[in-house]
């Protein structure tokens, strides 16, 4: 079987306004897209169906450990070496390593952890909307939807907010890089994220304190349970998955609500519609693109396509959220959607740890938000609103409201 040649532009000036519309051709005219990565042009596999993103998060054949590849191959994908300083995590992992780094911080996240929050994200919400300069306008993602999510996983993690700006250009870096073969900047930025990182744990390790953090430190002076690099890799990847999604999540669900205004006029005069209203968020304009990384450790068959071995493969999750086969109208926005088994979170063992952190938070911002600003409309003309690019994140660069 040849490879099909590149069909689908996922980065042309065009999806960066309207990323839907290749997907819709993508999931009518192949299962298994050929594409080029965004930023060094590699070639790639995607799924679009929301079955065949299911059947990839399930099947087994496709690995997650890129050190198990041959060191060209890995290079190729993964540029920059000193990455292996930070991205031993769980997302990167199989069974048994997948299996023993999860379950280190499984308990601290589960649903009833997590609404002991409550009060504190809500006072965090309240805050950040009393900020609000009166009768004026600013950018969403800026002034609520990044400092909420960001404020609530670093408080658990304990790592000082005063570094937030930091956090979010090496995150920035490193979830939506320039397309550049000038791999300096991303180098740097891995330098220091790893630096940082260190730093605060040496200081954590002296001086341990009631965090996440201060656990993992404990769990890994026992020795056998976390090494030194797989704990730099859980801290950053906690953080970086700990708000990155959900801001994007709280800015995507308000732009569609701002772009239907009888669905936010619904929400306003009910707001135990919340729960549902924020799954419709997820589904129709959910954070995530595309899934992290998958790769074939030998050629193998998927779908009727072989994905040489060495290559990756990815699911685009927006794409899934918006198949006709299993959403009826997929794009209509209903905050009343049942069912709506969307695929936001992943699918099989790696699906997200935080989602009920993540829904929790976006239920109280996108409710204070909607009441407690009666005026809320978009600041700028809706055309002019870019997507960034970048394979994991589905996030507006800016969402300026006045209210
Ligand atoms: C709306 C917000 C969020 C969305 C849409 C989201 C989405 C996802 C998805 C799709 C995956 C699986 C990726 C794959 O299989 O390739 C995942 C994994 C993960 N997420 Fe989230 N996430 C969100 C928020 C969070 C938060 C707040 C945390 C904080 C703890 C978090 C932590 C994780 C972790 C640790 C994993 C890896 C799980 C594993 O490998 O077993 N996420 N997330």
């Amino acid at each position: 079987m040849s490879a099909p040649a590149h069909r689908f532009d996922l980065w042309s000036p065009e999806a960066r306004v309207d990323p839907l519309s290749i997907y819709a051709r993508m999931r009518r005219e192949t299962r298994v897209a050929r594409v080029l990565s965004p930023t060094q042009q590699v070639p790639m596999w995607v799924v679009s169906r929301y079955r065949d993103t299911q059947e990839l998060l399930k099947d087994a054949r496709f690995i997650k450990d890129r050190y198990k590849l041959a060191d060209e191959d890995r290079l190729r994908y993964f540029r920059v070496e000193e990455i292996g300083q930070i991205d031993k995590h769980m997302l990167n992992a199989d069974p048994p390593v997948h299996t023993r780094l999860r379950s280190l911080v499984s308990q601290a996240f589960t649903m009833r952890r997590v609404e002991a929050l409550r009060p504190r994200i809500t006072a965090i919400t309240q805050r950040l909307l009393e900020a609000f300069p009166p009768g004026g306008s600013v950018d969403l993602l800026e002034a609520f939807a990044f400092p909420l999510p960001l404020t609530v996983i670093a408080e658990l993690l304990g790592v000082p907010l005063e570094d937030q700006d930091r956090f979010r250009e090496w995150t920035t870096t490193l979830l939506s890089p320039p397309r550049s073969s000038n791999l300096e900047p991303l180098r740097k930025t891995v330098v220091q994220f790893q630096q940082y990182l260190q730093d605060f744990l040496d200081r954590r390790r002296a001086e341990p304190q009631d965090d996440l953090t201060s656990a993992l430190l404990a769990a890994e002076e026992q020795g056998d349970r976390l090494t030194p690099v797989e704990l730099t890799s859980m801290v950053f990847l906690l953080l970086v998955a700990g708000h990155e999604t959900t801001v994007n999540l709280v800015t995507n669900g308000v732009w569609a609500l701002l772009k239907h205004p009888d669905q936010l006029e619904r929400l306003r005069g009910e707001p135990s519609l919340i729960e549902s209203a924020v799954e419709e968020m997820l589904r129709y304009c959910g954070p995530v693109r595309h899934t992290t990384s998958r790769f074939a450790l030998e050629d193998t068959e998927f779908l009727g396509q072989v994905i040489p071995a060495g290559q990756m493969i990815m699911a685009s999750l927006l794409s899934a959220n918006h198949d006709p086969e299993q959403f009826a109208e997929p794009e209509r926005f209903d905050i009343t959607r049942t069912p709506n088994r969307h695929l936001s979170f992943g699918v099989g063992i790696h699906f997200c740890l935080g989602a009920p952190l993540s829904r929790l938070e976006a239920m109280i911002a996108i409710n204070l938000l909607v009441q407690r600003l009666p005026r809320l409309r978009l600041a700028v003309e809706p055309s002019t609103l870019r997507w960034r690019t970048g394979l994991l994140i589905h996030g507006l660069e800016r969402l300026p409201v006045a209210f």
